[in-house]
This record gives C-alpha cells, structure tokens and sequence, in this order.
C-alpha cells in the first residue's frame, strides 16, 4: 500500500494556491493542468514540488502573477509572444496552441515566447499537438547550469526538449529530456547519500570530469549528454527558443530559484507539423503503432524484460495515478503543506489516500 493523492484534489489545490498568489482562475488553472499532468507522469522534479518556489518567485517580482502573454508578432505559419514575465506555461501554452492552429492549414508552423519564465516539463507542450494528431516539438533555454567541451564553469542551461508523435491503438510516443548528462536532482540526491558519481555527470572547478560531488553547485558544473552532441543541441534550442522569439541566451537568462526577484529573460519555442496535410492521418497512425509494435518486439537483451518506448513508462504511470492517486513523494507533499502554510490554505485537499500500489 502507498499512499496517493487523487489528480483532482491535487489540481484543486493548486488552484487555490495560485489563485491565492494573485493568478486569475483561469491563470491558476492551467498552470496547475502543467503540474499536475507532469506529477501523473511520474515527472516529480517538475511537477507540484516546484509549486513553492514558483509562490517565492510570484511574491518576490521575478514572475508577475497578472500578466497576460500577448501575440507582439506573426504570419501565416508563425508567431512570436511576448511573456511579459508572467508564468511560463501561460505564454507556451498559447504559443502551442497557436502553432497548432496555423498548422491546420500550414502543414508545419514555429511559434516561440520572450520574456519568459520557467514553464515546468517541456513533455507537457509536445502532447497538446498529439492531442489534435499531430506532431509537437517543444523546447526551452534555461539558466546556464552546464559546461561545454574545452570550457570551465556553467556556460548554458540544459534546456529541455521534448517531442510527441500522434499514435492509432498505442500510446502517443513522447520523449522529454534535458540535455544535461543526468538531471541535478538525481546529482542532488547522491550527495545526500554521500555516495560518488559516474564521471560523465559533473566537472570540477577547473573543468575537470569528477566523480565527486564536491561543494557542486557552488563550484563545477553538470555535463552535457554525450559530450559534445548535448552541447550542439543546446546550441540549437538557443538559437530556436532564445535568438528567434528575441529572448535571452545564455548567461542573459536568470535562474528563477537562485535569483526569484530578476525577471528569468528565458525564451521556448514550439514546432508542429500536422501529418494530416501530407497524407492520410489514419495511414500514419497505422504506421506509428506498427513502428512502436516492431521496437517492442525487438530481441531482448540477456536479463531484459521489456523494450519501452519514449512515453511508455510514464503514459503507464499516468493510468495508474488517474486510478489510484499520484504517489507523491514525501517531499513533494511536504513541500505542498509548506506552501500551504506560507499562504495561509486549508491543507484538507492534501490529505492522502491508502491506494494499491
Ligand atoms: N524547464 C526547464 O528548464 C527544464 C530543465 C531541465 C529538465 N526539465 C524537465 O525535466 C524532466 C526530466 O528530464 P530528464 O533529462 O531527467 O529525463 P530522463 O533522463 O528521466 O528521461 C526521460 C525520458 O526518457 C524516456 N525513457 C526513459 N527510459 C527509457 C527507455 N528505457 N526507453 C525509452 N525511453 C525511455 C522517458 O519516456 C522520458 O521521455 C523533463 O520533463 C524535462 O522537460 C525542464
């Protein structure tokens, strides 16, 4: 038995708790929908737990809870919103649904935001596209946080990429990944245990590759993925997300946690390309469950159970949370009763169920 919250309660009290932060309801409800869905996929490092600093960056001035992402530019099968520095899935979701629109007629449409801020898993935009049968790209810089090859300290942000693929019977596939050589958190908890770490993951102070920890993130940096392939495709989400839409690059975007008074200056960029235009949508999607049935019945490695798709894990995990409950982590749900506490809200929402695994 674990102990889980339902999807709704857990919405609701998001809700309530940026509502409370000064978000207009229906503000409020959709940045909850981008946490929530990521917490239902099993995403904990981007779901709710990031809801108390999200409120710190609010009251703090780095977020303006009242701004309205606005459409400063466009053409047929392109646009460009400006954030105004409000929360960054309000200005992304309009910019996803924007490139989905003008793909309808477009076959292929960009859409990207300046002045933005964080906006959580980039997994959440790419499935709005797959929602309407087509294919979503989404993208996001971030503050430098990583190294690159022949470099010292953090020179760019291990921005997110995440695209989705519409499916017939299977689930949608879905990668969505940064393009660090391993997430902070999973650096994070390592140090609390003290324990050391593939030296693929982090440089030291002088750019070195360790296998230690260290005082990181005072000093040293993460790594990118593969060396200098993660760095080439940070490069391009900079360039797509960063230079198009006219946001900030590099060490011009802020991190929301570290500096939650500094507007973040982060940009993302979105890409959809409607299947449907170039040959008929129900062929295609035929064709996605046959190419996801071939990988899946491809030859197991020795002790190898399962070949999973990109999505797979987390679209199971989501069947279950939609069922049984989200099992939060313990430090998830502390956070969430901390932010509770900070805003003065009811924690009833918050109390867990017992749940079959
Ligand atoms: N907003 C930001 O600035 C920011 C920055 C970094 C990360 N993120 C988010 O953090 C989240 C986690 O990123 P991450 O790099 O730690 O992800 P990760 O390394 O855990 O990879 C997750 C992805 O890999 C797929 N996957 C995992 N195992 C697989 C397997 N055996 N076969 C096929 N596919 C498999 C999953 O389905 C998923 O798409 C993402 O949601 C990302 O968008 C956001």
């Amino acid at each position: 038995m674990s102990k889980r919250l339902p999807v709704d309660k857990l919405r609701r009290f998001c809700v309530e708790a940026l509502e409370k932060a000064g978000l207009r309801r229906e503000d409020a409800a959709m940045v909850a929908d981008v946490l929530v869905m990521t917490d239902s996929w099993g995403t904990f490092s981007h779901g709710t737990g990031a809801l108390r600093n999200y409120l710190v960056s609010l009251r703090a001035g780095g977020m303006n809870p009242r701004s309205k992402p606005e459409v400063v530019a466009e053409g047929d099968s392109w646009a460009v919103v400006d954030g105004h520095s409000g929360m960054g899935m309000l200005g992304s979701c309009m910019a996803m649904n924007l490139a989905i629109e003008k793909a309808r007629t477009n076959a292929i449409a960009w859409a990207g935001v300046r002045n933005s801020s964080h906006f959580g898993a980039a997994g959440y935009y790419a499935n709005m596209a797959v929602r309407h049968d087509m294919i979503g790209i989404a993208m996001s810089n971030a503050d430098p946080n990583m190294v690159v090859p022949g470099a010292r300290g953090r020179i760019i942000g291990n921005n997110p990429l995440a695209y989705a693929v519409p499916a017939g019977e299977e689930h949608p596939i879905l990668l969505d990944i940064a393009l660090s050589a391993v997430a902070a958190g999973k650096i994070i908890a390592m140090k609390e245990l003290g324990q050391p770490i593939p030296s693929t993951w982090l440089t030291d102070a002088d750019g070195m590759p360790t296998a230690e920890v260290g005082d990181w993130p005072a000093t040293g940096s993460m790594l990118p993925m593969a060396g200098h392939k993660g760095y080439g495709i940070a490069l391009l989400i900079e360039t797509m997300a960063g230079l198009l839409p006219g946001a900030g690059v590099l060490d011009e975007v802020k991190s929301w946690i570290l500096n939650p008074t500094a507007e973040g200056s982060l940009g993302q960029a979105f890409i959809v390309i409607n299947p449907g235009i170039m040959l008929p949508i129900e062929d295609f999607k035929h064709r996605v469950d046959t190419m996801i049935r071939t990988l899946r019945g491809a030859p197991k490695a020795k002790d190898s159970a399962r070949v999973y798709l990109p999505g797979e894990i987390e679209w199971e995990r989501r069947e279950d949370a939609l069922k049984n409950g989200i099992p939060l982590p313990e430090l998830v749900l502390a956070s969430l009763h901390a932010a509770a506490r900070d805003l003065g809200l009811d924690t009833g929402l918050l109390k867990t169920e017992e749940a079959e695994p």
